[in-house]
């Protein structure tokens, strides 16, 4: 009996080695073995960088512009949920528009795990999205008014939404900004560094003209201000200030960059991909081709594919099928290229966007991402490469410690209408508030 039973357990094991061979990769990831750590994001308001080193930061302006951690003040265990409460209440600064928000959650906690193999780093996100019964994977589409296709639908605090001319439509994103030590302050302040007044729906939110008279943001040939770290300026107060491009370009040589990658539940998941991007000067998206591209011509200022109607049901869809029924375009599963002549009716909707996994390409296309929707929580494993070599990435390996935030895009928001964590620190097989263990 002795004997047999040893020789079933040595069998037994060389079968799972067998398997564990084989089946590699997220798949293969049993999560329940894998450490969960709880990191609460709070909603920020327009709390800018500019903000904090000012007055109105109380008793703060000076500890901030120096370059004290934000946790070293704000430490209370229940801090994010008491700053988001705060920010919301109603009469805070921070938030202008708290009377179209109420009713909004002021934190949200986010469970992650990480782990790693010889390949990737895996991280595991789950949250419940604010609305129990929507997973936020809509996007705003191209409307037919009965001659053109005009853009149709917007985040919560757009002007046009709450103008009453649509609902608030948006997808849901979760976002990671990652930093090896080379963003001076980020292991401090993390995503603040690069949230400043003029960017876009912040305060003093820079005009058209001013942008378009602006050296830096011709050089770059961009219409509005987005995130940027302090060194791509002279005055990191004032977006004005644009170093030059061979300057910009010395400090992505030197790794001055942050990296930017977003889940989004619209654009990204179908391909089974996140965004790879970077902030430096603006926040750009990495060189190659994402996993969505604009769904308009830009010639006809029709749209390039409509849906297969024997897959989706219709050709297109109308302002009532939001929130009732998928709606996402992607070639190679439910696009045909779009016929002008297919009768056309006003309140036609179709796509701003169309997927692609196949299309995507170079370093845009690093990283992979496998989001599942059930019983109002999003699961999203994203897996991000170890080891790029490419000048917009951030190379990761065993056995780095790396400055993380956390940013989540839930219930119909764009821009800063988001939830962010505090910095964490992000171990690969190293010592830190989150730790990826080894799998495979
Ligand atoms: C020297 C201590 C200190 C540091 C460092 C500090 N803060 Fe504060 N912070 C405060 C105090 C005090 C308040 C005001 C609280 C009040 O008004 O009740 C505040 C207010 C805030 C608020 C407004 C909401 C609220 O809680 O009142 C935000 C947002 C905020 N801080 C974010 C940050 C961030 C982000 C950093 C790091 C970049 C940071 N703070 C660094 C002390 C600090």
């Amino acid at each position: 009996m002795k004997r047999r039973a040893l020789i079933a357990g040595v069998s037994v094991t060389a079968i799972a080695a067998g398997c564990m061979s084989m089946a590699t990769g997220p798949q293969a990831i049993d999560w329940n073995k894998v450490p969960a750590t709880t990191v609460t994001l709070f909603y920020p308001g327009q709390s800018s960088y500019e903000w904090l080193r000012s007055d109105a930061h109380k008793g703060a302006s000076r500890e901030t512009a120096r370059g004290d951690a934000c946790v070293s003040c704000h430490d209370d265990p229940k801090e994010e949920q008491i700053q988001g409460r705060k920010i919301l209440r109603g009469d805070h600064p921070l938030e202008p528009q708290a009377a179209v928000l109420k009713g909004k959650n002021g934190h949200v906690d986010v469970g992650v795990q990480a782990a790693y193999d010889d390949k990737n780093l895996y991280l595991r996100y789950q949250w419940k999205t604010h609305d129990p019964n929507h997973p936020g994977a809509d996007y705003p589409g191209y409307r037919f008014d009965g001659k053109e296709w005009k853009a149709y639908g917007h985040m919560r605090l757009h002007k046009d939404t709450l103008a009453g001319k649509f609902p608030p439509i948006y997808e849901n994103r979760m976002s990671l900004m990652l930093d090896d030590g080379k963003v001076s302050g980020f292991a401090q302040q993390g995503c603040w560094l690069t949230c400043h007044d003029g960017e876009r729906d912040m305060a003093n939110e820079a005009s058209k003209d001013e942008v378009a008279a602006n050296p830096l943001m011709m050089a770059i040939k961009k219409k509005d201000v987005r995130k940027y770290i302090p060194a791509s300026r002279t005055d990191p107060s004032d977006w004005r200030s644009g170093k030059s491009m061979e300057e910009i370009a010395t400090l992505k040589a030197a790794g001055e960059f942050l990296d930017l990658m977003q889940w989004r539940a619209h654009r990204s998941n179908k391909a089974g991909g996140a965004d790879d991007g970077y902030v430096l000067e603006y926040r750009n998206f990495d060189g190659g081709k994402n996993h969505f591209s604009s769904n308009l011509d830009g010639k006809t200022k029709q749209p390039k594919f409509m849906f297969d109607a024997a897959k989706f049901g219709g050709k297109s869809f109308t302002a009532a099928d939001y929130g009732k029924k998928e709606i996402i375009l992607v070639k190679g599963v439910n696009a045909v290229p779009f016929d002008p002549n297919a009768g056309w009716k006003e309140g036609d909707i179709l796509s701003q966007y169309v997927l692609s996994a196949a299309d995507a390409s170079g370093s845009a296309a690093d990283n992979k991402a496998i989001g599942t929707w059930k019983d109002g929580m999003w699961t999203v494993v994203f897996i991000r490469p170890l080891g790029l070599a490419n000048p917009d990435d951030k190379p990761l390996k065993a056995g780095g410690v790396y400055n993380v935030g956390f940013a989540l895009h839930d219930d119909n928001m764009t821009g800063r209408g988001h939830h962010v964590s505090y910095v964490k620190t992000l171990g690969i097989g190293a010592k830190a508030d989150i730790q990826a263990v080894k799998v495979n």
